[in-house]
């Protein structure tokens, strides 16, 4: 059976949460009162969608998740309008991504739209959980998992696909807040051949020692290279972007990595490149996906070329930075005077800001889920 919207079957909590106060509320922390479940086989597909309260799973511990890292994960957000509606931002993009997650663990594909269908049915009953104001939003974390039970190392032939959502602030309390990054060649988040394009579980795990190693050093973060050039490739778990300024041209060049197969393919990666290329002016402007080095940001740095750097992802949609240790040294990342980020990077979460709650409409990233009116 191919995953169908229109069978789910919904029980309701009987008492429905109240909201929690928006100064309560931390990234990932509490969750709204109901789940969607989807149960696959490989005999008869997709079962009936279920949305039911939050709760425990009841898995064997034989199950293939547990044993040999078969899940994958999304991010998305869903966001109140300032007319009251719920509207999804570009959901469709993760469900193509989660899609070619599940494909590369030889776990199963689903028809995109009714997913997005049935997480919309999802958060139409916990629609009131949905925070209100600028930097509040409800995140949605669809989730895939192997069960087939054994320790047999085989393509799963049963599976779960559940989603979970958590009524979320802003990643920075007080605004933005600049991190500093400690280049990391020493360890490796992804390589040619791997998976550091897919959202999968098993790519995080790894990379939190690393961090803690930086964190003893005195960084919140790695800034991940790869390979004998040391490219820049990521930062923690975002994609990066940097400013570089011709001092010959006066041009400006916005810079992040290709999709080479190492590089996660963001959705809010996606989203600063085409607002950049649509609304910065090419006279003044270059966007590129290349290759660019650690050696090249310190080269640039030292001329008064570096103008700013800032990771990007769903969470916190644009984390700007302001240093990066590399070689026993410290790189400054300008930021604006007074302030914790760079004007493009402000810029950048402007522009998204006004599609995600509705105040300007973009092609067709968002989509009305639910109606508080
Ligand atoms: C994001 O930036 O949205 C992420 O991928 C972080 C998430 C793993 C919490």
């Amino acid at each position: 059976m191919s995953l169908d919207a229109s069978k789910v079957k919904v029980t309701r909590v009987e008492t429905p949460s109240k909201p929690r106060p928006n100064d309560e509320l931390v990234f990932g922390q509490t969750f709204t009162d109901h789940m969607l479940t989807i149960e696959w086989t490989a005999d008869k597909g997709w079962d009936v969608p279920e949305i039911k309260p939050y709760g425990n799973f009841s898995l064997d511990p034989s199950s293939c998740v547990f044993h040999y890292a078969f899940e994958l994960f999304e991010g998305l957000k869903a966001y109140r309008t300032a007319d009251n509606k719920i509207s999804m931002f570009r959901a469709d993009k993760n469900m193509a991504r989660m899609n070619k997650s599940a494909a590369r663990i030889c776990l199963p594909n689903f028809e995109q739209d009714e997913l997005i269908k049935l997480i919309g049915k999802l958060i139409e009953q916990d629609k009131h959980l949905v925070p209100e104001g600028q930097g509040y939003s409800l995140y949605i974390r669809p989730t895939m998992i192997g069960t087939t039970n054994g320790l047999g190392v085989g393509t799963p032939d049963r599976a779960l696909l559940y989603v979970i959502t958590s009524p979320v602030g802003p990643y920075y309390k007080t605004g933005f807040k600049a991190v500093r990054l400690e280049a990391t060649d020493y360890a490796t988040r992804a390589w040619p051949g791997g998976v550091g394009d897919k959202k999968l579980g098993a790519n995080y795990a790894p990379c939190i020692l690393p961090q803690l190693q930086a964190a003893k050093r005195g960084y919140q973060q790695n800034l991940w290279l790869f390979g004998p050039e040391k490219n820049i490739t990521e930062v923690g778990t975002m994609n990066v972007f940097f400013v570089f300024k011709d001092s010959k041209t006066g041009k400006k060049e916005l810079v992040t990595a290709p999709l080479d197969g190492t590089i996660l393919e963001g959705v809010t990666r996606d989203s600063v490149l085409e607002l950049a290329r649509e609304n910065l002016s090419s006279d003044e402007w270059i966007v590129s996906e290349r290759y660019y080095t650690i050696g090249e940001v310190e080269e640039r740095a030292a001329k008064g070329e570096l103008v700013e750097a800032f990771g990007s992802g769903t969470a916190a949609v644009v984390s700007p930075i302001k240093e990066i240790g590399w070689n026993g040294n410290d790189i400054t990342v300008p930021l604006l005077p007074g302030e914790q980020c760079g004007a493009l990077t402000k810029q950048v979460a402007e522009w998204i800001a006004d599609i995600q709650y509705g105040r300007k409409e973009h092609k067709d990233w968002t989509r009305i889920v639910a109606d508080l009116n």
